[in-house]
């Protein structure tokens, strides 16, 4: 069989010119009491390889916990949502490597579905989309390049099969509190009746564990951080020296986020050609990049039950590190 797949890119379901939002939130961030830019500007060809190593550090326990809950609960995990007609959508599927074990599941289970990866980074839904087709020629896929919430209004159009969003690698940590009620009850509205919610959050646990896993001995997420500044330097004309700048992650237990950024070593003036100004940091001012929100089962819970979710199950490693929580739509 010929394999085939479909990327669709941002033109395609945007008119919205993307270096005019980069520059705008970067406007907005560096214009906040704590200089700050949104998260997913560090995945670019560069960040979506770098998160990759990240992934496969000793650290970093969320890839490992998350494939052990896959690889375990796939199976329980395929029957509770089968139906005759399935659509796998993934929100930030990044390089998609943990869904290949619930893919293969679904496949072994003779369920038909098709898979939809929806990410911001380009280089990220092609490389997925190019593997996975050769792989697996048999499945239909239609990636999509563009931001979540895209994404999900692209998917409140789409009303044809059951849908199974998969929320993998706890990216809804990335979102500030009020913004992941705001998110999920998007997604909810966005969906019908009956579909289902696979949601990876990383679970709150020892301090140290937490702080050893956002700063490793090789320095592969410092350097993912960092790029951050040759993006902006690239693609908004901007002259950050990255080595004037150092990465800082701690977890802050009173919000319960792991909070990173890049500390200015002196104090220093960066200009933007994009935004036609110059910005000023005194020695030592953070410039925010990520938080990482952590959760108890408590939590989600209490977010499933405001917004109008029903959880079916919460898979957990043996460690109890991790948990993908499996949710249902309902609607009266
Ligand atoms: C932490 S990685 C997780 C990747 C994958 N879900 C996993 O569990 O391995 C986050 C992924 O989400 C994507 N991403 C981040 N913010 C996004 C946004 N606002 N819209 C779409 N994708 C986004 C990134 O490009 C990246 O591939």
């Amino acid at each position: 069989m010929k394999a085939t797949y479909q990327v669709l890119s941002p033109g395609d379901v945007r008119s919205c010119n993307e270096h005019d939002e980069f520059a705008s939130d970067l406007l907005y961030g560096m214009s906040q009491p704590v200089k700050r830019i949104p998260s997913k500007y560090l995945y670019d060809e560069t960040g979506s390889r770098l998160f990759c190593r990240i992934m496969e550090l000793p650290e970093y326990y969320p890839t490992r916990c998350e494939t052990e809950i896959l690889l375990r609960y796939s199976p329980a995990i395929a029957q509770a949502v089968s139906s005759p007609r399935l659509n796998l959508v993934e929100l930030g599927a990044g390089d998609g490597s943990k869904t290949r074990i619930l893919i293969n599941e679904l496949r072994s289970q003779k369920i038909d579905f098709r898979y939809v990866p929806i990410d911001i980074s380009e280089s990220a839904v092609s490389g997925l989309c190019s593997n996975l087709s050769q792989e697996c020629p048999e499945i239909a896929i239609n990636g999509l390049v563009s931001d979540y919430f895209v994404g999900v209004d692209w998917l409140s159009h789409q009303n044809a099969a059951r849908n199974l969003i998969l929320f993998l690698g706890s990216n809804i940590g990335n979102f500030e509190p009020a913004h992941q009620i705001q998110f999920l009850s998007g997604l909810w509205n966005a969906l019908n009746h009956g579909d289902y919610v696979l949601i990876g959050m990383d679970l709150k646990k020892d301090a140290a564990i937490i702080n050893q896993a956002y700063n490793d001995a090789q320095g592969v997420t410092a350097a993912f951080n960092l790029n951050l500044l040759n993006r902006i330097n690239r693609e908004l004309g901007g002259n950050f020296d990255p080595d004037q700048f150092v990465y800082y992650s701690a977890w802050d237990a009173f919000d319960g986020a792991v909070k990173s950024c890049l500390l200015s070593k002196k104090s220093q003036s960066v200009y933007i050609d994009a935004l036609c100004r110059a910005f000023s940091f005194d020695a030592w001012e953070p410039f925010h990049t990520e938080s990482s929100y952590k959760f108890t089962i408590s939590d989600i819970r209490e977010k499933v039950r405001r917004i109008g979710f029903e959880i079916i199950e919460n898979y957990s490693d043996a460690r109890h590190y991790f948990v993908d929580s499996l949710w249902q739509v309902i609607k009266q």
